[in-house]
């Protein structure tokens, strides 16, 4: 499906925290009108529009479907949920933007990608990160050849989370676990700088139940270069991180999915590198630009956003499996 207008309208799926957080920023993005929003209970989406002022609201998403006048769905509800959410969507004709991870297997996010095509509609993960203005700077910095060939990443994000928080953590089939919620993150981020790694090694603790509460993971790459990435919901990790080159390195403030600050340093040694302290500025809670590229892609009657296209979706989640596939042999060996 394909718009003439210069706006899109957007339903949003789901009434907890993510919709909350990102409905402002949907609102400030200029090609964006917020139509409708659909919970899984009339009362509670009555409740949210009452609340937020969105003109429709949907207690069945069958209903939400037939509207002719949502043109997409940003979906924000627990990962585990997300393929069968944005496969009847996608069917429906609708465009989506989901939250991130898109799917809990790579072979999902096939499904939904061979979907979309089929039905001419945009499918995108909300990956906002890649999309601030201090990662597009960063990008600028490796592109221009600032910080050298790229070699090495480091990132972590981890706190406890308590047993009593959101669910999404805690449940296997709602997608629980480290992995999935933060090591998304850190993953794509280096799959961003560093691109396919060819072997993925990693340790840490799962349970039973298959949600992991901590992992360290290490990429390498065919260049010789390495990530070392660690995700926790058990205990505390500095959502930072940093990127370093042959010419120089760039060191991400935090919070990691929103850099307020980047350091680069570059330079020959033993001359001591240029250090530039960089600041920026967040549009609403940062997720305006990636709400406006997606935006722009389903305007311009694009499947899919060039900065963050299924393929790398898809190559991430495969990422995220043999780490998964590590954690279990560990566990089981235990
Ligand atoms: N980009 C970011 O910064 C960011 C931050 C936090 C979370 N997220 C992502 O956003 C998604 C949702 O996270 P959240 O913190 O908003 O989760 P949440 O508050 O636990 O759930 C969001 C909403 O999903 C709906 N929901 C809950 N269980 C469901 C189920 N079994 N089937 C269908 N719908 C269900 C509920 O809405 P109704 O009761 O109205 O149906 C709930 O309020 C996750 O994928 C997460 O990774 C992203």
């Amino acid at each position: 499906m394909t718009t003439t207008k210069s706006v899109v309208r957007w339903a949003i799926v789901g009434t907890g925290g993510i919709a909350r957080r990102t409905l402002g920023d949907l609102r400030l993005t200029e090609n964006a009108e917020v139509v409708a929003v659909c919970s899984r209970k009339q009362e509670t989406a009555d409740a949210f529009a009452a609340e937020t002022g969105i003109g429709r609201a949907y207690g069945d998403f069958d209903a939400l479907l037939g509207d002719d006048d949502v043109d997409a769905l940003y979906i924000g509800i627990p990962h585990g949920k997300h393929f069968e959410y944005a496969q009847r969507a996608l069917r429906a004709g609708k465009h989506v933007l989901c939250e991130k991870p898109l799917t809990m297997t790579a072979d999902e996010a096939r499904e939904l990608q061979a979907l979309a095509r089929e039905n001419g509609v945009f499918l995108m993960e909300a990956m906002w990160m890649k999309y601030t203005p201090s990662m597009r700077k960063a990008l600028e910095l490796v592109e221009s050849g600032t910080i050298g060939e790229p070699r090495f990443v480091q990132a972590g994000l981890g706190y406890p989370v308590p047993a009593d928080g959101p669910q999404r953590f805690w449940v296997a089939e709602l997608g629980g676990g480290a992995l999935f919620d933060m090591g998304v993150y850190t993953i794509a981020l280096a799959h961003l700088f560093l691109g396919t790694p060819d072997s993925v090694r990693a340790s840490g603790v799962m349970r039973a139940d298959g949600v992991d509460l901590y992992e360290s993971v290490i990429l390498g790459y065919p260049s010789g270069a390495q990530a070392q990435l660690t995700t926790s919901i058990t205990f505390w990790i500095p959502p930072a991180g940093s990127l370093g080159g042959t010419g120089g390195s760039i060191s991400f403030g935090e919070p990691l999915f929103s850099p307020a600050t980047l350091r680069v340093a570059y330079g020959t040694p033993p001359t001591p590198p240029t250090v530039e302290n960089l600041e920026f500025e967040k549009e609403g809670a940062g997720y305006v630009p990636m709400f406006r590229a997606a935006g722009e892609a389903i305007l311009r009657g694009e499947l899919e956003e060039p900065l963050h296209p299924m393929s790398v979706t898809i190559e991430v989640l495969e990422i995220m499996e043999r780490v998964r596939d590590e954690l279990i042999l560990q566990r089981d060996a235990r």
